[in-house]
């Protein structure tokens, strides 16, 4: 059974989930021992990449957000760069033991926000759809949040700057629709599309973990969540 009371009744089916893959590694094995018995079963698989289609209903996600809004009073949104120069389209912030940044200096994880704070914690609401989805006690270091307004995207990526890939990447999606590519271990090749929605979680775990992916486009205004449109997306990651 769940632990987490917020999310019975929201349509979500306990499942045991035993499959493993080669991707896997011993380590692995002893985080998937240390699992809760039952996750709920996901909507939807793409190449390994797991949707949870409207895992938060809509008071999950103003609650949520309520307390997203504390997290950017504490830490402000920047505008980063890529190490190339270029300026990203997203905002973004971070909370938890971590937070990532990009810039001139290259992508890396950072203890403190540059105004010289440490990150604040991690909001409940979210560590909760963590536990929820991995079923793991081992929380995440770091919650990314990125701010989509019109016309933002994500280039195609992989999230590897985390020292132990055994551990799922998180992300769950608030605001406008986005359209998610899920690529490949390499980049290039056939890629796949998935649109996401405001309350929906991914899980990219085991062999999924390293795909590329990235956001082609938001859809602005389709959802009324956030009062002037736009799409926050929240990354949870095990950075150390
Ligand atoms: C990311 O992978 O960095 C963001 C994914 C998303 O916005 O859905
Ligand atoms: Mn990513």
């Amino acid at each position: 059974m769940l632990r987490f009371a917020g999310y019975i009744g929201m349509g979500i089916r306990p499942c045991n989930r035993t499959g493993q893959t080669k991707f896997m590694s011993c380590r692995a094995d002893r985080i998937m021992r240390e699992r809760q018995d039952t996750v709920p079963e996901p909507t939807i698989a793409v190449r390994g990449v797991t949707v949870f289609r409207e895992f938060l209903d809509s008071s999950a996600q103003v609650s949520m957000l309520e307390e997203l809004r504390d997290l950017v009073a504490a830490a402000p949104l920047l505008s980063p760069q890529t190490p190339y120069g270029r300026p990203m389209s997203v905002r973004m912030t971070s909370a938890g033991k971590y937070g990532w940044r990009s810039d001139r200096t290259g992508y890396r994880y950072e203890s403190r926000h540059p105004s010289g704070a440490p990150w604040p914690a991690i909001p409940g609401s979210v560590l909760s759809v963590w536990e929820a989805v991995t079923g793991l006690r081992r929380q995440p270091d770091c919650c990314l949040l990125n701010f989509y307004g019109a016309g933002a995207r994500m280039g195609m990526h992989q999230d590897r700057d985390e020292a132990d890939f055994s551990f799922p990447v998180v992300s769950v999606s608030l605001g406008d629709d986005a359209l998610f590519r899920i690529g490949n271990r390499t980049r290039g090749g056939r890629t796949e599309s998935v649109w996401l929605s405001s309350g929906d979680v991914v899980v990219m775990g085991g062999e999924s973990r390293l795909l590329y992916h990235g956001v082609d486009r938001i859809r602005h205004g389709t959802s009324g969540l956030l009062k002037e449109g736009g799409r926050i997306n929240l990354t949870l990651r095990v950075v150390d």
